[in-house]
């Protein structure tokens, strides 16, 4: 590791060393692998972290009396702590391990949508929400009463804030949700400024932050956000462990998701009782290996540094850009002022899964297809896109590399 401090540049080829699979030969080639948006390579810390653990001290957490599982349940629980301390989280009970966003945004649906929420109040989400931030949606619309609405994005792809504020105007809406960082235009989204705006009309605010705590740092009390979801994957670490962090009050008031084993206080054939937050919300044995691997992955990017990988990913995504500008006939879909790393694009005349493939045959990773972000594809007037995104070990040459990578897709179809 020890790549640099957040002052001094990223030491790219060093930290590569760290990815063990960032060597392997894809169709006897260098593999260039610009598909981190969908999951992240993992640090041998990572791999590490969760081999240790494996090979010498594992047992089930909060249950047993023996050394062992005192032993797990701490390092459980410090991944608890390694969360709250990544998102400045005001309290440690405020973080709830999920499976990932998706089940994060599901739990608020159901707990938040059905316990706290009234039929005929309003969930606002944007035009360019990944259907995580859809679906759960929709479902409590029709299983509860709740009216969905949409708040446009302007064709740069940044949230019509004006617009927002006409949709909270009627004071209907108890929460808005909305990405913190569009998994297909790289748009992030104001996140401050939404939450007083929600605020200010007696909304609450959700954030997805699937794709936008991977590249810049996190303060859930800076941003004033009432709820906050990640996934462990995309940050470097494990699949199978996702992060709910909400305020302690309104996890109070939320009832449980699933019920099962550790979130009660007492069961009988009669009636159960729930256990304190943040047990309440995590049924049945977690996922202990997964969650001590993402605290490895947390302590790996802590250890880099948020304000070096932005600022290496802000020279990638500037380079990209100017290199794909000069390709004739590629489109490339948003031009939000506050934009990261995640670049989609289409060729003139070529079908973007056939992009993909041929780059592939180069030993170049991206992805092509709706993103789970269909509706937005509709708003852009497309049915997919390709997809190159980056992290902390790509390097200026991979993006050189996707650049001549297009041109050779280009003269194939021309
Ligand atoms: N949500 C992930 C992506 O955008 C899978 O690729």
């Amino acid at each position: 590791m020890n790549a640099g401090t957040p002052s001094a540049p990223l030491d790219v080829m060093r930290l590569r060393a760290d990815f063990p699979i960032l060597a392997e030969k894809v169709h006897g080639r260098d593999l260039v692998f610009l598909d981190s948006a969908a999951s992240a390579q993992k640090p041998r810390a990572v791999i590490a972290a969760m081999a240790t653990a494996m090979e010498r001290q594992y047992a089930n957490v909060h249950r047993g009396l023996h050394w062992m599982s005192e032993r797990t349940t701490e390092a459980y629980e410090g991944a608890r702590d390694a969360v709250a301390r990544l998102l400045n989280a005001p309290d440690r009970h405020e973080i709830i391990f999920t499976r990932n966003s998706t089940e994060a945004i599901n739990l608020v649906a159901h707990s938040f949508g059905r316990g706290v929420l009234r039929p005929g109040q309003a969930v606002v989400i944007s035009e360019m929400e990944h259907h995580a931030n859809i679906v759960p949606w929709q479902m409590l619309r029709d299983a509860h009463g709740i009216e969905l609405r949409i708040a446009p994005i302007t064709d740069a792809g940044e949230i019509d804030m004006a617009a927002l504020e006409a949709l909270l105007a009627d004071r209907k809406v108890g929460l808005v949700a909305i990405t913190h960082m569009s998994n297909v235009l790289g748009s992030y989204t104001p996140a401050a400024r939404l939450a007083r705006l929600a605020h200010a009309f007696g909304a609450k605010i959700l954030l997805d932050g699937s794709q936008a705590i991977v590249h810049r740092r996190v303060d859930v009390q800076v941003l004033d956000a009432d709820f906050y979801v990640f996934t462990g994957h995309k940050l470097y670490g494990p699949t199978g462990i996702g992060v709910l962090w909400a305020r302690r009050e309104l996890l109070e008031r939320m009832p449980p998701f699933l019920g099962g084993g550790d979130m009660i206080s007492s069961v009988s054939f009669a009636r159960s009782t729930w256990a304190a937050v943040p047990h309440k919300f995590e049924a049945g044995t977690p996922a202990i290996l997964e969650a001590i691997g993402l605290a490895a992955a947390i302590a790996y990017v802590e250890a880099i540094g948020y304000e070096a990988i932005a600022a290496h990913e802000a020279a990638l995504t500037e380079h990209a850009l100017a290199l794909l500008a000069k390709i004739p006939g590629l489109c490339v879909f948003g031009a939000a002022q506050d934009r990261g790393g995640v670049v989609s694009f289409t060729l003139e005349s070529a079908h973007p899964h056939d992009v993909a493939t041929l780059l592939d045959r180069q030993g170049i990773a991206v992805r092509a297809g709706h993103h789970c972000a269909e509706p937005l594809m509709h708003r852009l007037g497309i049915e997919s896109t390709a997809r190159a995104s980056f992290a902390l070990y790509t390097t200026q040459g991979e993006v050189d590399a996707l650049a001549e990578g297009i041109l050779k897709v280009r003269e194939f179809f021309t």
